[in-house]
């Protein structure tokens, strides 16, 4: 039996069984045997989640980029490393192997290095899906800088924020983007956001539309000359177990974006263990994440865990629609992709479309296919098994969060018989468990409540940057010591999982994780704006989409509703992103409150589900009469 790659279902129940009444030993072998150390831990595991404190392999220490690339040289120097393909497919991909990777990413480190970024130092990244962002990252992780990407879809004023939140020394960026058959300019997106950002000295600037921008003398840099000229080593700096590796913001229900603090050791262990078994990858295969490096996602699955296990990764900067929607097809026939690994909100998109497209192209070396960040739904579930998987590839429904850090309830592919709809059983070492509204924990099967985790693992995020207390409160006060996830889940009669959605005003919007407070922030700050209040609703594709309530002030003049509408949405873009767009705004005079002066959301979902015939209780709320208004005009 190996405890690394597990492969029968027995093996399973075995290996989960020693990792949750042996964690400890359990981790110390994994980490023992599999990856490379410059020193080993003194302790694997502190712990106290009313801290909470959570450190694991203390001591030891590391560099995970020797981990993800040197330690491969010898045996793996000449295999590809990342496959790169464009955005645009007649350019051609590009398959950087991990001897070259190697070289960039040494030749990136001592341009940081010169340009004055040191261990501990933040830097922003802000790139579109080209391997400089694969390599900036890795950079970072070389000298020990702390990277922070920030998905390149974000507006001016979400970068910013993200941007003085960790007082980042230096932004990484291009000179713009390409997105299906539009060009976006970067550039412009950072130089706006920096007027706003006094700690940012350095600019480092990709070529890759090769448009005329602005560089602002002393401050921004070509990056390509800088590489040409750096030194093509660099020593990895040795790094603590417990050293922040990177920061990633996710949005919560309430406040500015919360900067997730991941860590060296544990974040490496836990990744590259669950990459190897959800996607039984073995040294063949071509490894395919869909997701944005800007999201968990593409920082666990399309870099560290696939290239601590010295895998190949496919690097994807384009859209599942361009040049048409056969695009995600075309490329698992060319690059022989193994695993696919996406969103639902993409399956049922490409679904919408039809099996003309799918039927185009040769998908047989498909092995396993994957989803993450939201529900599926059976219909799409059946629609990926049948005409992606043609019932032969299993599907991997993974749930995991930005604080995860790694997959955490999933099925492990030709192990776990699947169910649709169902992450099915928690992965080795996790500890879930259903709490109910009291705070006591439900035991048994065929049972709903709060997912809740009782045991730390290696990869959970161990701080909010800058703001210890706002971890504690958001995770680990609403149930005593656990970790509250913020979704519900319900537990069938064999055990297993499936997710039912967020608990809390977080919505998944195309699988991105969206707060409805800045969201209702962004529309507050339209002038003729009085109140708003935000909620979710279903969709076809995206799984949910948002729907305002808004209040406008009362100042006796007329206005074109259609107008506000497209201005409440351009603010919305201009503060946030379009991903945060509102699909419906009703405008209201009033908004259902409770006495204490809280606005009953609950009511509002109900009325934007069109599910008004169950109310519940609304006598005790301070203004029942505007229910009925606002049903009457819902949309
Ligand atoms: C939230 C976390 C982790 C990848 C990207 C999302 C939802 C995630 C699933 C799934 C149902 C899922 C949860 C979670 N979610 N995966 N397989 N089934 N819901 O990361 O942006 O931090 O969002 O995404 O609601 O809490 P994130």
């Amino acid at each position: 039996m190996s405890n690394y790659h597990i492969k029968h279902l027995e093996e399973y129940y075995q290996v989960y069984r020693k990792s949750v009444n042996h964690p400890e030993a359990f981790w110390e072998e994994i980490a023992e045997e599999h990856f490379l150390w410059r020193k080993k831990w003194d302790k694997v595991l502190t712990w106290d989640f009313s801290k909470p404190e959570v450190q694991w392999f203390e001591g030891a220490k590391l560099n995970i980029t020797e981990n993800c690339i040197d330690r491969h040289l010898l045996t793996r120097g000449d295999k590809t490393a990342l496959i790169f393909e464009p955005n645009n497919p007649s350019e051609g991909s590009q398959h950087i192997t991990y001897k070259s990777l190697h070289e960039r990413v040494c030749r990136f480190a001592n341009v940081l290095k010169e340009k004055g970024i040191n261990k501990g130092d933040r830097v922003c990244i802000y790139l579109p899906m080209i391997p400089e962002l694969a390599v900036s990252v890795l950079a970072c992780a070389r000298i020990g800088a702390i990277h922070s990407v920030v998905f390149a879809g974000f507006s001016a004023t979400a970068l910013a924020t993200r941007i003085n939140d960790a007082d980042c020394k230096m932004v990484i960026t291009s000179d713009g983007s390409y997105r299906g058959a539009k060009t976006i300019d970067l550039k412009g997106i950072v130089d706006e956001a920096l007027e706003n950002c006094d700690c940012v000295t350095t600019v480092l600037v990709a070529k890759r539309i090769h448009t005329d921008i602005n560089m602002k003398g002393g401050r921004d840099h070509w990056l390509q000359p800088l590489l040409d000229d750096a030194y093509h080593d660099f020593p990895p700096e040795i790094m603590d177990a417990e050293d922040p590796l990177f920061i990633l913001y996710t949005s919560g229900s309430t406040g500015k974006p919360k900067g997730m603090v991941h860590t060296t050791a544990g974040y490496m262990v836990y990744t590259a263990y669950t990459f190897k078994n959800v996607f039984q990858y073995t040294e063949k295969d071509v490894f395919w994440c869909s997701a944005d490096v800007g999201w968990i996602t593409g920082h666990s699955y399309i870099l560290y865990g696939p290239l601590a296990n010295g895998a190949t990764s496919v690097l994807f900067e384009g859209v599942p629609n361009y040049p048409d929607f056969s695009r995600f097809w075309e490329i698992v026939e060319k690059h022989k992709v193994s695993q696919f690994y996406t969103a639902p909100t993409a399956i049922r998109a490409l679904a919408k479309e039809g099996v003309a497209y799918t039927q185009k192209h040769d998908l047989s070396s498909l092995k396993v296919l994957g989803t993450v960040g939201e529900p599926i739904n059976e219909e799409a579930w059946h629609w990926y098994d049948d005409n992606i998987g043609k019932n032969q590839a299993p599907i991997v429904d993974t749930w995991f969060q930005t604080e995860n850090g790694g997959i955490m309830i999933t099925p492990i592919p030709y192990v776990t018989p699947t169910k649709p709809t169902y992450a099915t059983l928690p992965f080795i070492g996790i500890q879930p468990c259903l709490m109910d509204e009291e705070g006591k924990e439900i035991v048994g099967n065929q049972v709903s409540g709060r997912l809740c985790v009782k045991f730390p693992w290696p990869s959970i995020a161990r701080t909010i940057w800058g703001d210890h207390k706002r971890y504690k409160e958001t995770y680990f006060t609403a149930f005593e010591n656990k970790y509250f996830t913020g979704d519900g889940a319900l537990r069938d009669e064999v055990g297993y999982y499936r997710i039912t959605g967020r608990v809390d005003d977080v919505i998944i919007v195309s699988g991105h994780n969206l707060g409805t407070a800045p969201i209702e922030d962004a529309i507050n700050e339209h002038p003729a704006v009085a109140e708003s209040a935000v909620v979710g609703f279903p969709h076809d594709i995206k799984g949910n989409a948002l729907y305002g309530y808004v209040i406008l002030k009362d100042t006796g003049e007329s206005r074109d509703q259609e107008n506000v509408r497209k201005e409440i949405n351009q603010i919305i873009t201009e503060q946030i992103g379009p991903i945060a767009k509102l699909d419906k705004i009703q405008f209201t005079n009033g908004l259902p409150k409770t006495r204490s002066g809280k606005i009953m959301r609950r009511i509002l979902r109900k009325i934007a589900h069109k599910d008004t015939n169950n109310l519940g209780d609304i006598s005790t709320l301070l203004n029942p009469e505007v229910v009925q208004s606002i049903i009457k005009n819902a949309l």
